[in-house]
């Protein structure tokens, strides 16, 4: 297998470098891309040191089994294409490609089927809040069908890459004015992630939206997020509350949640700092007055279940179906 992370210098590319040894892919030749400003770092892999190259559209005419992208949407937009055009299997963590309606937008324990028969092009990974929601929900739908989820998220400074962990990290030094976040994130929250649009939802939110109901494949159901960020290094935590198509009992409710892969029910009263670096979403304080609506907590490590964890899951579920 011939492999590429392209910004593998990054948050999100360093953890797909440390996951793909986690679960054991070895490819035979391996490559590093990030910007200019990056060539020449260094990255280990398998014990092994390699350089970091510059990405260039020469690069990307190569051709690999597969490259994981994670370089921020204009460099996925500007580069994707051309590998794809090469005839590799692109995975792709921005927002470039996921609503394109050829390309699969995919969270393999959900809808991995739809990689059978996809030899190459692009891939894309979803947001990183929407796929630990939609993990903890899709069993659910399954049973009894999703009419509306009302959400509020709770997203960690690492969802903005390394310049967000930054910025938090020196305004607890006292050092920094709002760069990143649009208000100060030390000992605050911030209910803005992303750009405002003209309908009053972030494009975050409406990442949310568009996405579930891609993934779910159900564009019936209604979806009204607020998206929150918080003082926290790693991890999204979500409140979700969902009302059903169906009716429900809370122990059919309970046993969709524990029958989904990858999706850990407890009574436990889960936080960031217990679900941080494991690639499990956790569910907890599932509970509901009535038979068709209800409340969870979820908490995923969003650099690994949101982002490289999914994709490198991408990689290994299109390898076992093709
Ligand atoms: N953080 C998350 O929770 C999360 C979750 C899901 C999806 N994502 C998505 O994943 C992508 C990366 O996010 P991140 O959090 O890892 O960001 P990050 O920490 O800021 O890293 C960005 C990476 O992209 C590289 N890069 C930037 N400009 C480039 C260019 N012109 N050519 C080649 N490489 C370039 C950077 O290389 P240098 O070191 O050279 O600057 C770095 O390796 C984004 O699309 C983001 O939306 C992030």
């Amino acid at each position: 297998m011939r492999l590429a992370v392209v910004g593998a210098t990054g948050e999100v590319g360093r953890m797909m470098v440390r996951v793909l040894q986690e679960q054991n892919v070895q490819p035979a030749e391996v490559e590093f891309f990030a910007s200019a400003k990056s060539a020449g770092a260094e990255v280990e892999f398998y014990g092994k040191k390699y350089r970091v190259k510059e990405l260039t559209k020469k690069a990307m005419e190569q051709g690999y089994d597969y490259l994981l992208f994670s370089a921020g949407a204009s460099v996925s937009r500007e580069f994707a294409p051309t590998a794809a055009g090469a005839g590799s299997v692109v995975i792709d963590n921005s927002s470039a490609f996921r609503m394109s309606p050829k390309i699969p937008l995919v969270v393999p324990e959900i809808n991995g089927d739809i990689l059978r028969g996809y030899r190459k092009g692009i891939v894309a990974n979803p947001n990183c809040s929407t796929i630990q929601m939609v993990l903890g929900l899709y069993r659910i739908h399954e049973r009894y069908g999703i009419r509306s989820i009302v959400v509020s998220t709770y997203q960690s400074v690492s969802g903005a890459g390394k310049n967000g962990m930054n910025e938090l990290e020196e305004q607890m030094k006292g050092h920094i004015a709002p760069k990143k976040f649009v208000k100060q994130i030390h000992l605050n929250v911030v209910p803005q992630i992303g750009s405002l649009l003209e309908n009053g939802f972030t494009d975050e939110e409406m990442k949310m939206v568009n996405e579930t109901r891609k993934i779910l494949r159900d564009p019936e159901i209604s979806i009204w997020p607020t998206t929150v960020r918080v003082p926290v290094l790693y991890c999204h935590s979500e409140a979700v509350f969902v009302e059903t198509r169906k009716a429900f009992d809370l122990s059919g409710l309970e046993a969709a949640v524990a029958g989904s892969e990858h999706v850990v029910l407890t009574q436990d009263m889960v936080t960031p700092l217990d679900a941080a670096g494991t690639d499990l979403t956790f569910v907890s304080r599932l509970r509901a007055f009535d038979d068709t609506r209800f409340l969870m907590w979820n908490v995923a490590d969003n650099i690994r279940v949101g982002a490289a964890t999914n994709a490198v899951r991408i990689l290994l579920k299109h390898g076992e179906l093709n």
